[in-house]
């Protein structure tokens, strides 16, 4: 018996699927796709170094419409000749066992105007975005709205047609989900902005569209997550943990498979709250009461960590940094090899860790991203 068991033991999922352990590997773009928004060769070889690891593996996110894209090398789900490469990262993904989740994604005002349509910046209303203050987009109309949701869905068929087990909707890291939720960012007096009820139309309304382009087009096995961020960081406006949960019952009332809650530190307190008060990871699984799994990360690097994300209410631990760092770690951990988990990059072994190049010179170059262990 290991102290680490729990972490292994198997979830199903409210649609009757099972994962093989508790562990997940958290959505991380790579900047590595091809010129022609395809997956390329090594993001491929990247997901298969790392398809042993979890039994939820989510992939970066997709750019769902040519109005979002928001990286340098994003790859893209709105075209069809995409879809030979897609299928092969689905894959790699799956061949060690674990369920192959597409991450599905619109920058909204984060998006990068040097790659969107007609080179416009789009978003719930013309405020610009946390990282970009000088970007003033658009205020989308009702007609941009219903295109974009249609476009979420015909991500999901891409999906489907890729050989993919699930979708997880990115409504987390103040991209355009979030901004419709925000009242920062959403100012707007319509259906789709003023109270938080209209503030929600969005992520519910892309939601239905998700859920009903997988009925359509795939089965009952196919699994529907979604990411949000519990409360908005940097505005003292934006919504906060009890809007979040409103946000949850709605999403549950609608069919959910997972709930995933984006955070740097898995084991943070609400905004504003005493020291020693109860985790958001903890009120959040309070609130949903087993009624569908939750997903906590967040500088976990250690088991011990893990397992007491999962004491703390946690139905599932995915690893973002150090999944790139160590993509043995849960053999590591099985086996009782902890002392041989590498918690640092070393210089010297990008080819060892199957690191495609652009990821690894953002992550080596971005200064305290990453700990990385100096050459001697
Ligand atoms: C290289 C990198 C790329 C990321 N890209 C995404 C992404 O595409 N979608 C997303 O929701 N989060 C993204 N994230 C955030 C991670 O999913 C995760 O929430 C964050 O890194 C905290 O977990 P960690 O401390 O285990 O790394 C990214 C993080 C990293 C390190």
């Amino acid at each position: 018996m290991n102290n680490y068991d729990p972490l292994f033991q198997p979830l199903t999922l409210p649609n009757g699927i099972k994962l093989k352990n508790r562990l997940a590997i958290a959505p991380m773009t790579t900047w590595s796709g091809n010129i022609n928004g395809t997956v390329s060769d090594q993001e491929i070889a990247y997901y298969e170094r790392r398809a042993r690891l979890a039994g939820l593996f989510i992939s970066a996110c997709i750019a769902v419409s040519p109005t979002g894209v928001a990286f340098d090398r994003q790859f893209i789900a709105f075209d069809d000749a995409v879809l030979p490469r897609l299928k092969k990262m689905a894959d790699a993904m799956k061949s060690g066992g674990a369920k192959a989740i597409l991450q599905i994604h619109h920058g909204g005002s984060e998006a990068k105007r040097a790659y969107t349509l007609f080179g416009q910046l789009y978003s719930a209303s013309a405020v610009p975005s946390y990282s970009e203050p000088n970007e003033v987009p658009v205020a989308m109309s009702d007609e941009q709205i219903e295109t974009v949701i249609r476009e979420y869905g015909i991500a999901v068929r891409q999906a489907i047609r890729a050989g993919f087990d699930g979708v997880e909707i990115h409504g987390a890291n103040h991209y355009l989900i979030q901004q419709f939720v925000s009242a920062h960012f959403n100012r707007r007096n319509d259906q789709w902005g003023g109270s938080l009820e209209h503030r929600l139309k969005f992520p519910l309304s892309v939601l239905e569209e998700v859920n009903a382009i997988a009925k359509k087009y795939g089965d009952d096995s196919f699994i529907v997550g979604y990411r949000l961020s519990p409360e908005e960081m940097f505005h003292d406006r934006g919504y906060d943990l009890n809007d979040t949960l409103q946000l949850i019952d709605e999403l549950m009332k609608r069919g959910i498979h997972y709930i995933h809650v984006s955070q740097g530190d898995s084991s943070s307190r609400p905004n504003g709250s005493e020291e020693d008060a109860p985790t958001i990871i903890h009120r959040i699984a309070q609130h949903i009461d087993g009624k569908v799994p939750l997903i906590a990360v967040g500088g976990i690097h250690f088991p011990e960590q893990a397992v007491a994300g999962l004491r703390d209410g946690a139905d599932l631990i995915a690893l973002g940094r150090q999944a790139i760092m160590d993509p043995d770690w849960s053999d590591k951990v099985r086996n009782g090899k902890t002392n041989q988990i590498k918690t640092a990059l070393n210089l010297d072994q990008q080819s060892e860790l199957v690191v495609p190049d652009c990821l690894w010179s953002i992550i080596t170059k971005r200064k305290g991203w990453f700990p990385i262990t100096q050459r001697e």
